[in-house]
């Protein structure tokens, strides 16, 4: 394939840094019983207290697995109490970070300008922006599946270089935890429409390079079929990357 894909896990606020260690182990042993190659990149997303944790045992163990965070701060350091900086997730060797999840949209009021100030601050630590994009069931009624997605990720990428390591997440918010998946159509004409975006603000190589991920109600059931679509380069998982079992199938998808 021309681009690795990416099965990333996103806990959300579940699983303490005890039951991280069990997890990762679990899901190593899993994983390197089935032989599985390293074509597919796995990552996961625990909270911020299990990073350490994390990071410990990949690095103990050599684990292949890629560390990443739910968010962090646009700021460098200095007096923003419960933020974490950029700086220090890097120190943790987190390769990527998640920008801009719905529920960071929706619950903490981030808003297009307030997830750009974040890309910007992963960039500049060296970490990978996830930018997350997707449209609730009103905006879809309304205006139709891209058109929100798509206006997130220009006001993502407004200063972004072109060279920039990135990769964007398509969650359409209606199928987030719902059990209702999209379909893979509706996925791939979403990330193609994101990749047209890529494209034109970035430029053609960035495009082709890029990594876009579908999430939202994937589980080992119906992550083939989106894996098919050619612009589908991964899937971010919520609830099915909580079970060792099922975040495995799904990272064996082929
Ligand atoms: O970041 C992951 C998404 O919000 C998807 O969550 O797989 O539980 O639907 P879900």
């Amino acid at each position: 394939a021309q681009r690795k894909p990416l099965i990333a896990g996103n806990w959300k606020m579940n699983l303490d840094h005890l039951q991280t260690v069990a997890f990762v182990q679990k899901l190593d042993w899993t994983l390197r019983d089935a032989k599985h190659d390293g074509a597919v990149e796995i990552a996961i997303f625990p909270p911020f207290t299990d990073l350490r944790t994390a990071q410990t045992l990949i690095d103990a163990d050599k684990i292949p697995f890629a560390l990443g965070a739910q968010d962090l701060s646009a700021h460098d350091s200095g007096a923003y109490t419960g933020e974490v900086s950029g700086a220090f997730l890097a120190k943790l060797a987190c390769r990527y970070v998640i920008i801009g999840h719905s529920e960071r949209r929706e619950y903490h009021a981030e808003s297009d300008e307030v997830v750009a100030g974040k890309v910007q601050a992963a960039l500049k630590h060296g970490l990978v922006p996830v930018i997350c994009v997707g449209e609730t069931a009103e905006d879809l009624e309304k205006f139709g599946a891209s058109a929100v997605p798509v206006s997130q990720l220009r006001a993502a990428l407004a200063d972004v270089k072109p060279d920039a390591d990135i990769v964007v997440a398509y969650e359409p918010v209606w199928a987030i935890g719902s059990g209702q998946a999209a379909t893979p159509q509706q996925a791939q004409d979403v990330c193609a429409a994101l990749r047209a975006v890529i494209a034109e603000t970035l430029g053609d190589a960035a495009a082709s390079r890029t990594r876009i991920l579908y999430g939202g109600s994937v589980k080992s059931g119906n992550i083939a079929g989106f894996m098919r679509e050619p612009d589908v380069d991964g899937a971010l998982v919520g609830g099915a990357s909580l079970v060792v079992d099922e975040f495995a199938a799904i990272a064996r998808y082929q």
